[in-house]
């Protein structure tokens, strides 16, 4: 596992990387955490000395024996630094040596990741832009914050993206660097859709039929795609998570209308991923006003004092986009590649496995990540555990494979080493 070195810098964010780090030590790396003196104002020592399980220190005059100044920086495979205040980065950008973290980023030739977070006055700054630009210029990676609720009531671009964004991206890059790894920026000049979260079916103007979907999954997705270097669209149904960073965001509600969103986004994609949880009906009718216990617009059912809802089926989208891509007795270029994601509990006529294949079968997609399941289980949680399938037949197709649990960021990872080689 690789030597990670987590630079915190003296904002609120700080909080967030707490989480950061749990993500990192958790995947089993070995993280020194360097905070500047501003930044254990935020978040105190004893926090990041218990969640690395090593001594933290700010200044160069502890544990001199040793060199940290020196060695931390040169042992590192890589160094985060998050959240990079604007004094930390014009530090940086000037080669500064004023204590631990600064002398570590200069003595440090291992990739470098700066997670800007400050005030959208801030980081606009002709200053703070130039900085980033110089240490750009020298091969820092800088992971753009995202826009959103800032300390106060004010938003915009400042936030420091979520914590699993942020490991995702710095896993790619552990990745990239790392011998045996894919290149970097292996999705580069890509386009890539993924749909996310539960769609809704109004019944009235107050109610809907949904499902517990909170899209974790498909933002991890898309997540990781960006930090591979793709243009990603992510389709987004009722979700209420922040927009990682890079990644455009087009909302839908229902059905219908991700069909309609990821149709046209299709149009010039390389990839779709459906890990959007996708109502199979909808109510025939939509009442225009709140259905009443009493009297039912819809058609009263055998208990009269209660409506009985008809449905119709939705179009089945994953279904859809194979279809619509072209002949493959015809030789067409199969693109975009389609990947879905069949989530199920198992049941009478076959385990989670078995009903995933026949859905492969019965959908036509490339590849089928099948999850189970369940109360408390996939949906709304922060880990997965999924198995691959893919088209038999399907060209460049690498082994079937199961990965989790894991945190969703990790399971995208494996989702997406998993289709990489099909393009
Ligand atoms: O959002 P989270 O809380 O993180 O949870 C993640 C998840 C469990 C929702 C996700 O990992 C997942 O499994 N998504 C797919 C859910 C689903 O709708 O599964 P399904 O087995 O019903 O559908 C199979 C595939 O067909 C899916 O790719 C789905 O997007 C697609 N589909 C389904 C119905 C429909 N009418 N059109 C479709 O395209």
């Amino acid at each position: 596992m690789s030597n990670v070195v987590l630079g915190v810098g003296g904002g609120i964010a700080a909080y967030k990387v707490a989480s950061l780090l749990r993500l990192f030590t958790e995947h089993g790396h070995d993280v020194t955490v360097v905070p500047t003196a501003s930044a254990l104002q935020f978040v105190g020592a004893p926090t990041w000395s218990a969640l690395s399980g090593k001594p933290v220190a700010t200044d160069v005059w502890s544990d001199v024996a040793r060199v940290p100044h020196v060695r931390i920086g040169q042992q590192a495979d890589l160094v985060v630094v998050a959240p990079a205040t604007a004094d930390l980065i014009a530090r940086a950008a000037a080669g500064m040596a004023d204590d631990l973290l600064t002398t570590t980023l200069l003595t440090a030739s291992c990739p470098v990741v700066f997670a800007p977070a400050m005030h959208t006055e801030m980081w606009l700054h002709p200053a703070t832009q130039a900085n980033v630009a110089t240490l750009v210029g020298r091969g820092v990676h800088v992971i753009p914050p995202a826009s959103g609720r800032l300390t106060g009531a004010d938003t915009g671009p400042g936030r420091l993206p979520e914590p699993g964004d942020l490991y995702a991206a710095c896993l790619h890059l552990l990745e990239s660097a790392a011998p045996a790894a894919p290149s970097r920026g292996v999705l580069a000049g890509r386009h890539v859709v993924v749909s996310a979260g539960g769609t809704r079916e109004p019944l009235d103007p107050v109610r809907f039929l949904g499902n517990r979907s909170s899209g974790k999954q498909g933002y991890a997705l898309a997540a990781v795609a960006a930090a591979r270097g793709a243009r990603v669209t992510l389709v987004s149904a009722n979700v209420t998570l922040p927009v990682p960073a890079g990644v455009d965001v087009v909302e839908v509600g229902t059905a219908i209308e991700l069909q309609d969103a990821v149709t046209r986004a299709a149009k010039d994609a390389d990839v779709v991923v459906m890990a959007a949880a996708v109502a199979d009906f909808r109510p025939r009718t939509v009442a225009s006003s709140k259905i009443k216990k009493t009297h039912a617009e819809t058609v009263a059912g055998p208990d009269e004092s209660a409506p009985t809802i008809e449905l119709v089926r939705n179009p089945d989208i994953l279904a859809g986009l194979v279809q619509a891509r072209g002949d493959r007795a015809r030789g067409d270029r199969l693109r975009p590649i389609v990947v879905g994601f069949a989530a199920e509990t198992g049941d009478a006529a076959g385990s989670v496995l078995d009903l995933a294949r026949e859905k492969l079968v019965r959908k036509g997609c490339d590849l089928l990540v099948a999850n189970e399941v369940g109360d408390g289980v996939a949906f709304g949680t922060d880990t997965n555990t999924v198995h691959l399938f893919y088209r038999p037949g399907l060209a460049g197709a690498p082994g079937e494979r199961t990965a989790g649990p894991a945190p969703k960021e990790a399971i995208a990872a494996v989702v997406w080493d998993g289709i990489q080689p099909l393009l």
